[in-house]
């Protein structure tokens, strides 16, 4: 009967459930019984603030079991009458119980600090409620001992008279609290000695420790508590804080990071915040690059332009011209992101709240405590410090605000120096920071300015883990959403070549990441010879027969369709005589992604292949059945190009049936069709 409904309970709720009105009271008391057992279990756990009245509520439900077991053991039969007094007291107990949950909470004792005020009124609340509860009871109907009767009807006075007020060394610690978080705002380093008190009555004495309180905070900010934001943010800037300067290492972590939501497998070393435009915050249907090398939403750059704004609305850039670009490799993501994740595509999706999102800090004090942090992370990573540089990659995960924070103190070049570093622990932690600062529109100029470019490909040539291999990768492909790197990207002899080992040769991981960046670079037409150069196309083909992920097939069909744009593509894709398998594809994947591109890829081969291709496709049996399924199952683009397709394939036949064979279709008929 006490089921605990608490997989997912909020902190300081208090979800109890009325014991059913038919219950009989000897059950009633069982229950009762055993929840302050439960109850009593708490007194031996650290209580970290609040201790004082947690403990007088456990002395006082400890009396009231001594008084419960002797009705228990006492003669058979209790009065019906007795269930409401008991409901009422099931009902406190189960509350009791789930605020001493908290109280005990390893993760979130700052909070629990903070809230001491709200937390001794609890107690107060719950322990009046437990004694009314005992009034109303029959004790008349009840036999035992008149010593036990009189013991409850003392608990009862003294639940009325104690005052369950806060501590007052928790009432002063929460004080020199709220002065750090002043002293951020106004951009203060705070007392060492201070904090460590501050740390010390919490009992946050190690690395992991701290990084666990941050985690709880993260937590609590993703609910929609709006009021409570503010104070989270900053508490979340105190934690961050004290874990970068006051911790000297890092004591391994405490466990998994939750993940946030079921991000999508697919686009797996992406985010959604990237997806977003920075104006509407809407995910992009036609995101379009301006001169600054932002990318934004057709309709909403536009609109901002319109209302007579020449200026990048990120960096507040003036702008000479207002000519805008389709991101194309962006769009495409986009679109297999939301193919496989479910999200109607040009459908905003709901917004919920995403941290990793937010270009600002949760409060003030939160913006002083990040900043200060980022600027005392950019000199001790500048000595070299790992410590330094996997603190950066922490938060370089968190948010666009963050990254903005390390871009601005410097950390940049401090991390690509690391990248020569010959301790492969620092050698991906820089990396991996850098990936994430890549996302950064500045962050990726700083990159390109100090020569990372040539460094990143280092790494990715010769990391010394794989994981380093795989951010490098990532990193690449992040830098090649912009035109003008990843022109450079493409000049450098080894950047392509090396993605084609990652390809070869990688983890699941490494592979996509490597797939992703050559998708990228490929949006720069000349690259293309480059990629068919380092013999890529085979290495896809192998990926689309093995037994690889979907996910990775989808990314190589991504490439392949791309490729096929060009007569050169076309031609290498045909010599791979692989139309069987991608026609299998479209017969028998189970994504709406791959087997877009697979209509596409063929679409685009018929165009750019020549005749053969086509005289190959006829052939196939399956084909046209997949094809018309595609018609009404395909989404809208995959329907039109089967429909283009299916025209080809018809007018091949009509042509072949009444006399020569001429070039059916003009070059490249196809290629821009939408
Ligand atoms: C995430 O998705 C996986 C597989 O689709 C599923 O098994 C898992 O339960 C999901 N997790 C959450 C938290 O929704
Ligand atoms: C990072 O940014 C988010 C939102 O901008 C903020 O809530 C958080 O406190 C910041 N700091 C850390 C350490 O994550
Ligand atoms: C980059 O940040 C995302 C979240 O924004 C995180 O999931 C990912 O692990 C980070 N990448 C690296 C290499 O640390
Ligand atoms: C392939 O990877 C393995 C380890 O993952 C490594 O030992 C091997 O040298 C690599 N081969 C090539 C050709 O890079
Ligand atoms: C990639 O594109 C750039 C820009 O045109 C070019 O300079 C570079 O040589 C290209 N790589 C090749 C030829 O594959
Ligand atoms: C198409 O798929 C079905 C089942 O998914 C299978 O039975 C059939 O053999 C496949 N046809 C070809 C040509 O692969």
């Amino acid at each position: 009967m006490i089921q605990r409904l608490n997989s997912g309970r909020r902190i300081l709720t208090y979800p109890a459930v009325h014991p059913c009105e038919a219950i009989a009271p000897e059950t009633l008391l069982i229950s009762l019984i055993a929840l302050t057992h439960s109850i009593c279990s708490y007194k031996s756990k650290c209580i970290a603030s609040n201790k004082r009245n947690a403990l007088e509520a456990i002395r006082q439900i400890g009396v009231i079991r001594v008084f419960l077991e002797e009705i228990q053991a006492g003669l058979p039969g209790l009065p019906d009458s007795t269930v409401l007094s008991f409901s009422e007291l099931h009902l406190a107990f189960q509350k009791v119980q789930y605020l001493l949950e908290d109280c005990t909470r390893d993760d979130a004792r700052l909070w629990m600090l903070m809230n001491s005020e709200r937390v001794a009124n609890q107690f107060r609340v719950l322990i009046r409620t437990m004694a009314t509860a005992l009034d109303v009871l029959p004790l008349d109907g009840i036999h035992v001992a008149v010593e036990v009767k009189e013991q409850v009807e003392l608990v009862m006075r003294q639940a009325r008279r104690v005052r369950f007020q806060v501590d007052p060394e928790d009432k002063r610690v929460v004080e020199a609290v709220k002065k750090v978080l002043i002293g951020f705002e106004k951009r203060i380093d705070p007392d060492r000695s201070e904090l460590e008190r501050v740390l010390d009555h919490v009992g946050i004495r190690r690395w992991s420790r701290c990084e666990m309180e941050v985690r709880f905070l993260e937590s609590e900010i993703g609910f929609e508590n709006l009021r409570e934001v503010g104070l989270l943010s900053s508490l979340k800037g105190l934690l961050c804080y004290c874990r970068c300067v006051m911790f000297g290492s890092v004591d391994g972590l405490p466990g998994p990071r939750p993940e946030p939501s079921n991000r999508s497998e697919v686009v797996s070393c992406l985010n959604l915040e990237d997806f977003r435009c920075p104006i509407s915050l809407e995910i992009m249907t036609d995101p379009v690059t301006i001169r600054t090398g932002h990318s934004y939403d057709r309709s909403s750059i536009m609109k901002w332009f319109r209302a007579g704004k020449p200026i990048c609305p990120k960096t507040g850039e003036k702008m000479k011209s207002m000519e805008v670009v389709p991101n194309l490799a962006l769009k495409r993501l986009i679109q297999q992101y939301c193919n496989e994740n479910g999200i109607p595509f040009g459908d905003s999706g709901r917004r919920n709240r995403d941290i990793g999102r937010s270009t600002v800090a949760g409060s003030s004090a939160a913006e002083g405590a990040m900043k200060m942090v980022a600027e005392f992370l950019c000199a001790s990573v500048g000595t070299g410090s790992n410590k330094a540089a996997y603190e950066i990659r922490l938060l370089s995960k968190t948010s666009i605000f963050n990254r903005s924070c390390l871009v601005e103190a410097g950390v940049v070049p401090h991390l690509l120096k690391l990248l020569a570093s010959a301790d492969s622990e620092a050698q991906e932690n820089a990396v991996a920071g850098l990936l994430n600062l890549s996302k950064h529109s500045k962050g990726k100029a700083v990159i390109v300015e100090n020569g990372g470019v040539d460094l990143v490909v280092d790494v990715l040539k010769e990391g010394l883990k794989v994981e380093a291999c795989q951010h490098a990768a990532g990193t690449l492909f992040y830098l090649a959403s912009i035109e003008e790197y990843r022109i450079l990207i493409g000049e450098n002899p080894r950047a392509i070549p090396a993605l084609r080992e990652l390809i070869k040769n990688g983890s699941d991981r490494g592979k996509k990441n490597a797939l992703v960046a050559i998708f990228g670079l490929l949006t720069h037409p000349a690259n293309h010879t480059r990629v068919l150069a380092a013999g890529v196309v085979p290495l896809l083909f192998e990926i689309l027969t093995s037994l690889d992920s979907e996910v990775l097939v989808t990314d190589s069909l991504a490439i392949l369709a791309t490729l096929a744009e060009k007569p050169e593509g076309a031609v290498a894709i045909s010599r791979c005589k692989a139309l069987d398998s991608i026609v299998g594809i479209l017969n028998s994947s189970t994504s709406r992604a791959a087997k877009e591109f697979c209509v596409s890829l063929l679409l685009a081969l018929c165009a750019n292949g020549g005749h053969n291709v086509v005289a190959l496709l006829v052939k196939s049996p399956s084909l046209m059945a997949c094809l018309y399924s595609q018609l009404s199952e395909g989404t809208s683009r995959a329907s039109k190009r089967a429909s283009s397709l299916i025209k080809v394939l018809h007018e091949f036949h009509e042509t072949r049936s009444s006399g020569p064979v001429t070039r059916v279709l003009p070059q490249e008929r196809f290629v821009h069709v939408r």
